[in-house]
Order: C-alpha cells, then sequence, then structure tokens
C-alpha cells in the first residue's frame, strides 16, 4: 500500500458500485482515521453498514493523519489499520487516501450513501466534500457518535495513568444527564484533566444513569427511600461510601434534585459543587426557569456554586447570562441555559483543578 490513491482498489470500488446500482442496492461511504480502533468505531461502522448494502472506508493515508492530527498521530501505520478494518465483517473495502479531505475519493466512487460522526452536522462538513456528495447525489447521513469512547480518550487515559493519578471526580444526577454530557466530552477532548470515578444517581431510570452505563463509567444507583423529595438516611450514607470507595476528590451535582446531607457534606466540606438553572441568589430550589418567567426577569442564567447544608446558597464559584426571549417557555428558556451550563461547569472544574484545588479525597490519608 503507497501513500497515493490506489488505483486498483478505486476501480474495484468502482465496480462494486456498479454492481449493486444495478441490483437497486446501496453502496455507503465513511472516511476517517481509524488510529486505534475502539466501540465506538467499531459500533459506528455497524451502523453506517446498516445504512446500505456494502461499506467502503476511505482511509486517511499517513502523511494525511499527521497533517490533521499532529507529529505524534498516527500511533499505527496505515497497513496496519486498513488490516484491522478490513477484518470487520461490516467493512467491503478500504481504500486509503492521501490528503486532508476525502473529496477525489467521493468524485471517483459517487457512493449511494455517505455516512458521518455525529460531531459533524450537514452543515459543518468540508464545502468541498459536501459539493463533491451532492453532485453524486449521495444521501448524506450523520450518525451519533457513541459517548465515552474515543483515540483521544484513550490516549489521554494513558499517558495519565503514567504521569500519576488525575483529578477524580463523582458526579450525581436525576434527570436527562446532559451536564454529565458535558464533563464526559471535556474529559474525552482533553481539555478536562480529570477522570470520572463514580456516576450516582437516585433515579434508576434516569437518561442521567443510562449515559454514564453506556460511557462504560462506574454506575450507581442508590434508593432514596421511601420520602419522594427526601433522601433518607441510609442513602445519604450508601452516597458517602460509594464517594469514598471511588476515592472521589470533587464532587459534582449535576442535576441532583435531592437535598445531600451528613455525612457527606462534613466529609467533603468545601469540594462539592452544584449547577444551577438561575442566576443565584435569585429562584432557588426546583424549577428556576419556570420562577424566572413568572417573575418577568428580562435576563437569567446558570451557577456553579458550592454545596452547603444551605439549599442553593454557597460561595458563587461563576455565572453566565441567558437573556429571557418573547414567547420563551420554561423549556426553550431551560434549553438555552443549559447550553451555558454545559461551557461553564466543565470550565469551573478545569480552574478549580488548575488552582491545585482541590486534591484528596475523604478516607485518603
Ligand atoms: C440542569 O439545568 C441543572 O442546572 C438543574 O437540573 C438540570 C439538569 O439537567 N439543577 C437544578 O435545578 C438543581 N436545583 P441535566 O440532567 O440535563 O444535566
Amino acid at each position: 500500500m503507497t501513500d497515493e490513491y490506489q488505483p486498483q482498489e478505486i476501480a474495484t470500488v468502482q465496480r462494486l458500485r456498479a454492481e449493486l446500482d444495478a441490483n437497486g442496492k446501496k453502496l455507503v461511504f465513511t472516511n476517517g482515521c481509524f488510529d486505534l480502533l475502539h466501540a465506538g468505531h467499531v459500533r459506528y461502522l455497524n451502523e453506517a453498514r446498516a445504512l446500505g448494502d456494502a461499506l467502503v472506508i476511505g482511509l486517511n493515508s499517513d502523511s494525511s493523519v499527521r497533517a490533521l492530527k499532529g507529529a505524534g498521530r498516527p500511533l499505527n501505520g496505515q497497513n496496519d489499520r486498513a488490516e484491522v478494518l478490513s477484518a470487520l465483517r461490516c467493512v467491503d473495502a478500504v481504500v486509503v487516501f492521501d490528503g486532508e479531505r476525502a473529496t477525489a475519493l467521493i468524485e471517483a466512487i459517487r457512493p449511494h450513501i455517505y455516512a458521518k460522526g455525529g460531531d459533524y452536522t450537514v452543515d459543518s462538513l468540508n464545502p468541498e466534500e459536501r459539493a463533491a456528495l451532492q453532485e453524486a447525489a449521495s444521501d448524506i447521513r450523520i450518525l451519533p457518535l457513541v459517548p465515552g469512547r474515543s483515540t483521544t480518550g484513550t490516549i489521554n487515559k494513558m499517558a495519565g495513568e503514567k504521569a500519576g493519578p488525575r483529578l477524580r471526580i463523582a458526579v450525581l444526577g436525576s434527570g436527562e444527564g446532559s451536564n454529565l454530557r458535558a464533563i464526559i466530552a471535556a474529559v474525552e477532548n482533553g481539555t478536562l484533566d480529570a477522570e470520572i470515578a463514580a456516576v450516582i444517581s437516585d433515579r434508576r431510570d434516569s437518561n442521567f444513569l443510562k449515559l454514564g452505563e453506556e460511557s462504560g463509567l462506574p454506575v450507581h444507583f442508590v434508593d432514596p427511600g421511601s420520602n419522594p423529595r427526601k433522601l433518607g438516611e441510609a442513602a445519604q450514607k450508601e452516597i458517602f461510601d460509594h464517594l469514598r470507595r471511588a476515592r472521589a476528590d470533587v464532587i459534582v451535582l449535576a442535576g441532583f434534585m435531592r437535598i445531600l446531607k451528613e455525612p457527606v457534606i462534613s466529609a467533603y466540606g468545601d469540594r462539592i459543587v452544584n449547577v444551577h438553572p438561575s442566576l443565584l441568589p435569585k429562584h432557588k430550589g426546583a424549577n428556576a426557569p419556570q420562577l424566572a418567567l413568572e417573575a418577568g426577569d428580562a435576563e437569567t442564567g446558570c451557577t456553579v456554586h458550592l454545596v452547603t447544608a444551605e439549599i442553593d446558597a454557597g460561595r458563587v464559584l461563576a455565572q453566565a447570562k441567558v437573556p429571557v426571549l418573547p414567547g420563551d417557555t420554561s423549556e426553550t428558556l431551560h434549553a438555552r441555559i443549559k447550553i451555558e451550563e454545559h461551557k461553564l461547569l466543565p470550565q469551573v472544574l478545569r480552574e478549580w483543578q488548575e488552582r491545585g484545588l482541590p486534591v484528596r479525597g475523604a478516607g485518603e490519608s
């Protein structure tokens, strides 16, 4: 295999396309570096293959991976990467290509369907590639990325293990888990040097818990007890035990809708943060976006603050403002607040860590 387009391989794929076409079947094409194959890649490729009847991968050559990802990449050479990909049952052919874009390959293959990972939208595709796809009348399909699986994440994990322990974060939540997703993304893309050591929820059926599970993180459901609003004593103790076992340095309440009490509050002192959808001290408690609407506020926002025994009252670490727009419902307003939360929470954790705080978990000497 050379660093050039492979005319023979391309001719084979063109024949495959013609055959499929003649039988009313569809060729799916995707492209990427596939440097360190992980379960996220495999699931993505299986889904891509399921869109049609054969899957062809355009594989970035070594020089093009270097240009895209920097001097230390690829970790594996193009021949090895092609060999591993070709061994997958869902892959029909692999063609190595040079340059940062797959435009010429798209023009040569004219795939019926083009699949791309969910960190893109149709609009954010490279314009050249998009034009080639439009010209070939390819159906562009964006597939969701598998959370918690990435080459960069794996590389960071290995580097972190060599460099010594990183900040260990425990995340507690009860709801959708979008803030958890933002923390996972920050860890994955290397902007937050941390490890998510525990994901804990009082809701067994929450998306929050499901996301933790799908991301391969250590998840714990804690039965909150019989009171629908309070967290029973046994649950408070169980959470404490999970935190200790996870050797958590920091506890993040990301949509955790019950009140943490002893023994966690004393043991973790100034190392618990909460994200709240208002500009505290305004609108404490549940339904903060609705309260901002009812109060006729022109702007609201979100707050990341330290947690104390008193609800939504600890020291404010950071805030971001969000305008209230005409016609806003509590859902539309909350959705825009969350966009800000997803930036603010990882940013606070990053700053906190860079200042060297906090460093030790309860139970450690
Ligand atoms: C977030 O908006 C968070 O600020 C809020 O719950 C939402 C959880 O969303 N927390 C509170 O209201 C706490 N008083 P998520 O599950 O999608 O991260």
